[in-house]
């Protein structure tokens, strides 16, 4: 390995020999691989995109308010260079997602729905419409993929391999780019495969700072590093039940989203009935007491009076909000896919959606300033109360979820909650880092070894290797590209 090559690495993974050695082979392999599968390209170049963890602010992102992950040392790692015409070729290491090709032309028509390729068009779709890479001058490249964030897990792999197309796309451009401006034009640019997603996994993988959770505000994108105390790791176990974005739970998350714009227009309505004006508002946010300046406690009753009954049919919504049916859903329901949402069978669950928000939102902002005081135990707290509102209000657990949850804080955690949209997918544990080693060790025995043994009829992923479903988070980085022959 180049002496550069392994200095870099050392300064994004840190200088473990176990960790040095372990990434080295992996740039080296997908460098090795690249030059097999494209022979005689030049002016290589590694591209890094990690995963994220979020510590709390659970479905606040796209109701404009604040949230906190962190990112991992997980990530999607390209070789790639830049190729001579608009053809952009990919070589995915792992066999499951076949070789893919297109055209960096506008507009880029989608594979078919699940197809791996679609999270890169998203980013090539992204930068063309935005002209962050011209429309008429863009080349493509050729790029051999590796990763090492579990799919489907509500990791961000899928924001990741965005956000690292798009860095491969435009370093291939030789673009130049502002990551607070591309952040923005990528959390957009998801949307192209139909998920309605707000815009935390693609800031924080670009903009995440090493050893710092990220305070994340939205509208206009704001960011804070909070630093991690040293006391406390935060420790993820994976439920092993899949919450693919592209699958299912593309509805699931959808539906939430459109809940909550119905809780925007019909709370506008209200205070707007109340204040004799019409009230603008696109996103919960925009009515937060302080925007339109009431108390919470009389927000909170208008809000009851305007959504307070569950659950609402679309005739209520209708009637309400002085419009038909058929208004409601092209105004409020649509999806990214240009089809409207259809009432669910069990009713619009508003109210309890927007309880849900407006608590999260203020737990952010707790939990920020307990991390920065070092007060764990009120960390924590938060994040079992983030939990129980993530299950109970925004009904996004399940039950593998709520057991690693109560088997997280009887096995010594001082909060856990699940993490990322939910269905599935992810648990966060936040443990007394002198404690790591038996916290796994319980985990295992309870979870791994246990429930997951027991509950035989549940459709749990298997796995080689237990460190890559339950593990200790490092903070990285943000994701960046460099030559390949300088390290
Ligand atoms: C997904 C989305 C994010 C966010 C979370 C839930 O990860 O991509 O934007 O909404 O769900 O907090």
């Amino acid at each position: 390995m180049p002496n550069d090559l392994s200095q870099k690495l050392q300064s994004i993974y840190g200088s473990s020999p176990d960790a040095a050695s372990f990434h080295a082979t992996r740039y080296n392999n997908l460098q090795r691989k690249f030059q097999a599968e494209f022979p005689g390209h030049h002016g290589q170049f590694f591209v890094r995109a990690p995963g994220r963890v979020n510590l709390i602010g659970e479905h606040t992102d796209y109701n404009g308010y604040p949230v906190m992950p962190m990112a991992l040392d997980r990530d999607i790692v390209f070789a790639a260079a830049s190729g001579e015409g608009t053809a952009i070729e990919l070589v995915n290491e792992n066999a499951r997602f076949e070789r893919r090709s297109f055209a960096a032309e506008f507009p880029v028509i989608p594979f078919e729905q699940g197809d791996w390729g679609n999270y890169v068009k998203a980013a090539v779709q992204g930068l063309l419409e935005a002209g962050l890479v011209s429309k008429s001058k863009a080349v493509g490249f050729q790029a051999v993929i590796g990763g090492t964030i579990p799919e489907s897990a509500g990791l961000s792999s899928s924001s990741a391999m965005v956000v690292a197309a798009a860095l491969a796309f435009l370093a291939a451009n030789k673009a130049a780019f502002d990551k607070k401006v591309l952040a923005d034009v990528l959390g957009r640019a998801e949307r192209y495969v139909g998920s309605e997603g707000g815009g935390m996994d693609q800031a924080v993988s670009l903009l995440a700072e090493p050893g710092h959770a990220l305070r994340i505000d939205f509208f206009p994108l704001r960011t804070e590093p909070v630093p991690l105390p040293k006391e406390i790791t935060f420790i993820v176990c994976n439920s092993l039940i899949r919450a693919s974005k592209s699958e299912g739970v593309r509805h699931a998350y959808n539906r939430r989203v459109i809940e909550c714009r119905l809780a925007t227009a019909l709370l506008a309505k209200a205070i707007g009935q109340k204040m004799g004006k019409t009230i603008k508002a696109t996103r919960l946010s925009d009515l937060a007491g302080e925007q339109i300046g009431f108390k919470p406690a009389e927000l909170r009753e208008i809000a009851h009076q305007a959504i307070g009954e569950q659950p609402l049919t679309l005739p209520t919504v209708a009637q309400r909000l002085e419009l038909t049916a058929e208004q409601v859903q092209s105004e409020h329901c649509m999806q990214g896919d240009g089809t409207p949402l259809q009432e669910p069978p069990d009713g619009f669950r508003i109210w309890n959606r927007y309880n849900h928000v407006v608590s999260e939102a203020e737990r952010v902002g707790l939990a920020v300033k307990a991390l920065m005081n070092g007060d764990i135990a009120e960390v924590g707290a938060l994040m079992n109360q983030s939990h129980a509102s993530c299950r109970d209000d925004y009904e996004v657990s399940c039950p593998e979820l709520d057991m690693l949850v109560s088997l997280g804080r009887e096995n010594g955690a001082l909060g856990s909650r699940l993490t990322g949209a939910g269905f599935g997918g992810c648990t966060v544990h936040a443990v007394p880092s002198d404690q790591v080693t038996e916290f796994l060790r319980k985990m295992d025995n309870s979870y791994y070894q246990g429930y997951v043994k027991r509950e035989r009829s549940r459709p749990f992923t298997p796995y080689n290797n237990l460190n890559d479903v339950r593990f200790s988070c490092y903070a990285a980085r943000g994701a960046e590209f460099w030559p390949a022959d300088e390290g």
